[in-house]
């Protein structure tokens, strides 16, 4: 294992295998097991947008694995009145052992773990959700009676969001084919689609949604998108996953959001609230899947 978690290319297809065996053995074993691989460890959590998820679930798995989370809002911190992210890293790195970042600027991250002697794990850029995606995969695992490469994911809406460009990345490491229902104006990103070779991109959504297995939707307008709402709820709006979409996928297909949703944009009441819907198993898995990539990362870097 690499030293940080920044975006899916940090890891190779057996370091996710190790990942998905030790996610679960932790869900199986969950307050039942001895193991603490973070004991003794305080873990930053730096937050510069708003979490329900990510915040408790990795507050709540770095004390399960005997660790001390620190919750960090970044507004609160010297780096919210000008203290350079280098400086920021250099100060954290005399106190703590690990950083989890949830951020606006990819790049501050990637400065920060370049800088941090520490493990750094991306909780949500403006361009990669790796721990939402990690556990998205898993989900899908579950649910699956086929093998990642098998499987016909479609995604539908914001091409050009973190959530689409994690899942690019998926594709990527897992060979699993994906199809990216976007309209123009929120395209997914031309390098990460050229990169994938399992990765399409279609504007018409029904014509996308044929024979899926899984139909996978995110909100129209992102934290720190809030300016662009008007015209991302007209141009997004045909993208909508709803029951005409749901029919086009195969009779057993599910449903997946990274949450929070809202109903009757990117998807309607109905889907959201169907039994095809495996979006709180999704949410469930996040504390399993980064547990395990807090394990894996601290015992590889603190041997
Ligand atoms: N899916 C996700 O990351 O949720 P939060 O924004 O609530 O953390
Ligand atoms: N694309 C969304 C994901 C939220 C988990 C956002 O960045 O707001």
């Amino acid at each position: 294992m690499k030293k940080d978690l920044l975006t899916l290319n940090d890891i190779n297809i057996d370091e996710l295998e190790q990942i998905f065996t030790l996610a679960e053995k932790l869900k199986k074993e969950r307050g039942k097991s001895n193991y603490f691989p973070l004991s003794g460890k305080s873990v930053g959590m730096i937050f510069a947008k708003s979490s329900t998820r990510t915040r408790v679930s990795f507050e709540v798995g770095i004390r399960e694995l005997g660790g001390n989370p620190l919750y960090l809002n970044s507004a609160s911190m010297q780096v919210g009145r000008g203290e350079t992210i280098a400086d920021t890293a250099k100060v954290l790195s005399r106190y703590l052992h690990g950083v989890v970042i949830r951020t606006f600027s990819h790049s501050d991250v990637e400065t920060l773990a370049k800088e941090a002697t520490f493990p750094v794990i991306n909780a949500l850029t403006d361009e990669y959700h790796p721990c939402q995606i990690l556990a998205d995969m898993m989900t899908v695992k579950e649910h699956s009676k086929k093998p990642l490469n098998e499987i016909k994911m479609v995604f539908a809406g914001d091409g050009s969001s973190n959530i689409c460009n994690s899942l690019m990345l998926a594709s990527k490491l897992t060979g699993m084919n994906l199809v990216v229902a976007a309209p123009e104006e929120y395209r997914p990103c031309e390098n990460i689609l050229n990169s994938a070779p399992k990765v399409t991109w279609e504007k018409d959504i029904m014509k996308a949604a044929e024979n899926a297995d899984y139909l996978y939707t995110d909100v129209y307008v992102s934290m720190g998108f809030e300016d662009e709402s008007k015209e991302r709820l007209a141009i997004l709006k045909p993208y909508q996953v709803n029951k005409a979409v749901m029919n086009q996928a195969k009779p057993e297909a599910k449903f997946l959001h990274c949450l929070p949703a809202h109903r009757g944009e990117e998807v309607s009441a109905d889907v959201m609230d169907s039994p095809a819907s495996i979006v709180f198993d999704q949410a469930e898995n996040r504390l399993h899947v980064q547990k395990a990539v807090l394990s894996l990362l601290f015992e590889n870097f603190y041997k």
